[in-house]
C-alpha cells in the first residue's frame, strides 16, 4: 500500500524547484503510447495512429533518428527507453560491459543482468547512452531496472536503495544538462529522495500490485504519471467498428473471475482517489501497436515488420521463465518461441546452431519479483 503514495506526491507536484534549464515536463493525465516490441512504421506520407496521442515512448536504440525526427515534426514529445540497471546482450554497447560489471541473470529476461550501478565505468555506458538520447532527438529518458536493490543481484556487496538514489540522481543530471527529461520507472519507494529530479513517472502494474490509498483531497497537479497495466486482448468484433477487444488477464488469479467490464474499470481506477490521475494504457505485455485507453479509445499502430533481436544469443543468461511470452531468435532469424505455457518448465540454452529448449523445473519465483521486470 505505501508503495503509491510517493506516486501520489508526485502526482501533486511536490518539488522542489531550483533548477535553471527549464526540462519538458508533461501534463498529469495526458496520453501516451509506448512500444517496445518494434518500432512503429511511419515516415512523412503514413497515419499515425492512435491519433491525438502526443507522447511516444519507443526503444532508444532500436528507433532511427528518422523515426523520432518524424514524430516530432509532427508535435510529439519522444520518451527514449534504455534498461539502466542490467545489460542487454543484444545491444551495441554489451561488450564494453566488463565482467566486474555484471551480476546475476534476470531468470525471466533471456540475455539480461543486473549491472553494478555503483561502478564509474557502468556510469560512464549509461552516460553515453544518454548523449545517444539527445543525438536521436529524445525529449526524455526512462531509464530502466533502477530498482535493482529489492532483487538478488550477485554482486559481493548488495546494491542499497541509496546506492540506486545516487546513481539515478546522476543519471538524470547528465540528462538535465543535455536538455532532455526523465522519468523514474517503476521503483516508486525512490520517488520522495529524486522527485527533484524527475519530471514524470513511468509506471508497470501499480493498479494490480497495490492497494489503491484514497486521495488527499487536493486537486492534481504536477507532474505525469505514464501508466500500463498489461492484459490479453480478445477481438469480438462487436464492439466497435474498429473492433475494440475485449480484454481478460488469465495470468493473476485476483483478476480471473472478473469480467472484462470490470477488469478494464479496475485497470483504469475508476470510482477510486486515482480516477484521472494516471495516463493509463491498457497492454499485451509484449508491448507492441495495440493500446486501449480508460475514455475507450483503441487502436493499433502499425509497425515495421518484426526485425528479430538475438536475445541471448551472446550466451550470457539462459531463459529460465517467461512472462511475456518473448522468443529468441534463432542464428537463421527465425523466431522462436518456447513452449511456455506450463511457465515452470523450460530453458532456453543458445549454442553456436541456434537455441535449443530444455525442459526443465527452476525454482517458481514468488509473484513479487514479477513487478521488477518490467520490460518496458
Ligand atoms: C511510407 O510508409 C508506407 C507504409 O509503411 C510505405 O508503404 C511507403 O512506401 C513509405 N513511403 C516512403 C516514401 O518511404
Ligand atoms: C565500446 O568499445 C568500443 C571498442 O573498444 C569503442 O570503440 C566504443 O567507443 C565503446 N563504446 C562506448 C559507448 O564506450
Ligand atoms: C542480497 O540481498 C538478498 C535479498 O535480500 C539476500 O538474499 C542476499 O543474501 C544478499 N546478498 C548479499 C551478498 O548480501
Ligand atoms: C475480428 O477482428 C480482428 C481484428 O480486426 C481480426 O483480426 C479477426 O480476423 C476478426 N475475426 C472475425 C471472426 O471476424
Ligand atoms: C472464481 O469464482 C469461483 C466461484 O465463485 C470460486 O470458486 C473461485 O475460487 C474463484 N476464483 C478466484 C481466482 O477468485
Ligand atoms: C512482438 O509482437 C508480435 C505481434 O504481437 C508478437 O508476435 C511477437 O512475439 C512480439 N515479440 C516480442 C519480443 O515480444
Ligand atoms: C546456460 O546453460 C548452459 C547449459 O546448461 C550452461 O553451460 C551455461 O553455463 C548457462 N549459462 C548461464 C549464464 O547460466
Ligand atoms: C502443460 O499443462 C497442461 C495442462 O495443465 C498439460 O495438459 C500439458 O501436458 C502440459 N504440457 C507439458 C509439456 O508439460
Ligand atoms: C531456423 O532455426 C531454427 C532453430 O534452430 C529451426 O527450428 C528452424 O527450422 C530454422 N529455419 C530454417 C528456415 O532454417
Amino acid at each position: 500500500m505505501f508503495k503509491l503514495i510517493p506516486l501520489l506526491l508526485l502526482a501533486l507536484g511536490v518539488e522542489a524547484q531550483n533548477r535553471p534549464i527549464r526540462l519538458w515536463t508533461p501534463e498529469v493525465g495526458e496520453k501516451w503510447q509506448i512500444i517496445l516490441n518494434s518500432t512503429i512504421a511511419i515516415n512523412r506520407t503514413t497515419n499515425l495512429v492512435p491519433k491525438g496521442v502526443r507522447i511516444w515512448e519507443v526503444d532508444l536504440f532500436d528507433t532511427p533518428r528518422e523515426t523520432i525526427r518524424e514524430l516530432k515534426r509532427r508535435g510529439n514529445r519522444v520518451i527514449c527507453y534504455f534498461s539502466a540497471g542490467t545489460t542487454e546482450d543484444w545491444r551495441p554497447d554489451f561488450r564494453n560491459f566488463t565482467s566486474e560489471d555484471k551480476g546475476a541473470c534476470l531468470p525471466e529476461w533471456v540475455g539480461e543482468r543486473y549491472v553494478d550501478i555503483r561502478k564509474p565505468s557502468v556510469f560512464n555506458l549509461m552516460r553515453e547512452r544518454i548523449r545517444l538520447a539527445g543525438q536521436k532527438g529524445c525529449d526524455a529518458i526512462d531509464p530502466d531496472n533502477i530498482d535493482v536493490f529489492s532483487n538478488e543481484q550477485g554482486f559481493a556487496t548488495n546494491i542499497t536503495r541509496n546506492d540506486a538514489i545516487a546513481y539515478f540522481r546522476k543519471l538524470a543530471d547528465e540528462a538535465r544538462q543535455l536538455r532532455i527529461s526523465t522519468g523514474l520507472k517503476n521503483a516508486q519507494p525512490m520517488l520522495p529522495s529524486v522527485q527533484d529530479v524527475v519530471q514524470f513517472a513511468v509506471n508497470e502494474e501499480c493498479t494490480i500490485y497495490n492497494e489503491l490509498t484514497p486521495r488527499p483531497a487536493e486537486p492534481p497537479r504536477g507532474k505525469a504519471v505514464f501508466h500500463v497495466e498489461y492484459a490479453n486482448f480478445k477481438f469480438d468484433n462487436q464492439s466497435t467498428s474498429i473492433g475494440a477487444p475485449e480484454i481478460s488477464n488469465d495470468d493473476i488469479d485476483q483478476l480471473k473471475n472478473m469480467s472484462s467490464r470490470a477488469l478494464y474499470d479496475k485497470y483504469c481506477n475508476r470510482n477510486t482517489e486515482f480516477d484521472g490521475l494516471f495516463s493509463t494504457t491498457i497492454k499485451i505485455m509484449n508491448l507492441d501497436g495495440q493500446v486501449l485507453y480508460c475514455d475507450g479509445q483503441f487502436a493499433d499502430t502499425k509497425m515495421m515488420p518484426l526485425n528479430p533481436i538475438l536475445k541471448g544469443w551472446a550466451g550470457e543468461c539462459n531463459l529460465t521463465k517467461s512472462e511475456s511470452g518473448a522468443g529468441v531468435a534463432a542464428a537463421n532469424g527465425t523466431l522462436v518461441t518456447p513452449p511456455f505455457a506450463n511457465a515452470t518448465s523450460t530453458t532456453i540454452v543458445v549454442t553456436p546452431n541456434g537455441p535449443v529448449v530444455i525442459p526443465t523445473a527452476p525454482p517458481k519465483q514468488p509473484r513479487s519479483i514479477r513487478r521488477w521486470y518490467g520490460r518496458g
